[in-house]
């Protein structure tokens, strides 16, 4: 046998486009997606895509009987590998009972303020065994690799202390070593103050104490920072990103969840690889950031588990681009799937089909500064989604179910 994988057979081969970010200029707003209507194949060699066509064409080039996988499509939709950009879901212990508490009418900011939230997740993980971490994350990825993610950012940030911040990102590689889906760590020292401490002094400490451990320990590429109202104010979020660049990271930042403070202002002027949910900013702020080339993210789970305002979708359309979209998983969003993600995109911010695609692909890897991933095109690599379906358009409009039938990871079958 040769050593390449060939699916063909494919109706819809949803290819792409590249993540044009800053550099290139927006997509047109109309063709975000390039759809082949029938027949199209897709072969790969070495983990990359070598050839995308016509199936009949290819299938001459590359027989099915001599590859070393194939895989007939009958008919139905290939997308890119999503790109999960955003997550929390290295944790441990179960919040359920402040999703009910949310439901009473209890705000995400007062179950923060008297302790719980992030802070009782805190407590859960120092006492958990790092062990249980690596497997409790290994669990996850594989839903998340059966609902067709082959790429996630995960972020630490239930330690707040150097000793718990380093376990956590230890634990981030160990799930990631050996597992399908590709794992890209982030430090969030900063994502709440811990109990007993002040913002400055504990911002300190993670200027001091916790970057440079991090550094040492070489596993984090990204720093992000909670600049929010009750947590980092825009100096402090400035002081801790600026350390983490001084540290070899690359800036993100979650900003404008529930107050507009000021934390796009300061992504575009670092730079920032991605500012996350940008609930409640203004057109002017999502301006600035696409100006700035800073990819936005939205995460709709989390729009949708706080009460279901969304983010404004005109200023991209003005731009004639989309937001890179997240699931945000974490004990406050308990959504893995990246298709519940993009139906949420769509009813609940309006986005097309195609728009929500591009949102979970190409631009979601460029918010983790991986433009070659989310495409389907020769020398990406070769992490393809087959859906059980007649439509890409299945992957949103499939509320409950999994529209992902198989999924390859460069190139080898995995689901
Ligand atoms: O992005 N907002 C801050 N961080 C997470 C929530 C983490 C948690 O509540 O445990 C987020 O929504
Ligand atoms: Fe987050």
């Amino acid at each position: 046998n040769a050593n390449y994988t060939i699916v063909h057979g494919i109706g819809e081969l949803v290819t792409g486009p590249a993540d044009r970010g800053g550099e290139r200029g927006p997509e047109p707003p109309d063709e975000p997606v390039l759809v082949r209507e029938e027949g199209a194949a897709v072969v790969a060699s070495g983990g990359k895509v070598v050839a995308t066509g016509p199936s009949d064409e290819l299938v001459r080039e590359y027989p099915p009987e001599n590859a070393a996988t194939a895989i007939y499509a009958e008919g139905n939709p290939v997308l890119p590998g999503f790109v999960d950009p955003h997550t929390h879901a290295v944790f441990a212990g179960d919040r359920s009972d402040e999703f009910e508490a949310k439901l009473r009418g209890k705000s995400y900011q007062e179950i923060l303020a008297e302790g719980g939230g992030i802070l009782r997740t805190v407590r859960a993980v120092r006492e958990a065994e790092e062990d249980d971490l690596v497997a409790s994350l290994r669990e996850h990825l594989d839903v998340m690799l059966a609902h067709g993610t082959t790429t996630v950012e995960v972020k630490s940030g239930y330690g707040l202390e150097s000793e718990t911040e380093l376990e956590l990102l230890s634990a981030i590689e160990r799930a990631g070593a050996g597992h399908p889906v590709d794992v890209v760590p982030t430090f969030m020292g900063a994502h709440a103050v811990p109990e007993g401490s002040e913002a400055d002094a504990y911002v300190e400490r993670v200027v001091e104490d916790q970057l440079p451990a991090v550094e040492k320990q070489g596993i984090a590429e990204f720093c992000d920072v909670f600049c929010e109202e009750g947590a980092f104010s825009v100096e402090q979020s400035r002081r801790v990103l600026e350390a983490g660049i001084d540290h070899g990271l690359t800036p993100k930042i979650h900003a404008d969840e529930f107050a507009t403070i000021g934390g796009t202002d300061l992504a575009a002027d670092l730079g920032a690889a991605s500012a996350d949910h940008l609930l409640q900013s203004e057109s002017s702020d999502v301006e600035r950031l696409l100006s700035a080339g800073v990819t936005p993210v939205v995460l709709p789970g989390t729009a949708f588990g706080l009460g279901g305002e969304y983010p404004d979708l005109e200023p991209y359309r003005r731009r004639g681009t989309v937001p890179a979209v997240g699931t945000d998983f974490n004990p406050n969003c308990y959504a893995r799937s990246m298709g519940f993600s993009a139906t949420l995109a769509c009813v609940g911010m309006g986005m097309t089909p195609a728009e929500a695609v591009v949102g979970i692909t190409s631009r979601a890897a460029g918010a983790i500064d991986r433009p070659e991933r989310g495409i389907i095109e020769p020398g990406a690599p070769a992490d393809l989604v087959v859906l059980g379906a007649p439509s890409y358009r299945h992957l949103a409009y499939d509320y409950d179910g999994n529209a992902v039938d198989r999924v390859l990871k460069g190139g080898k079958l995995v689901v």
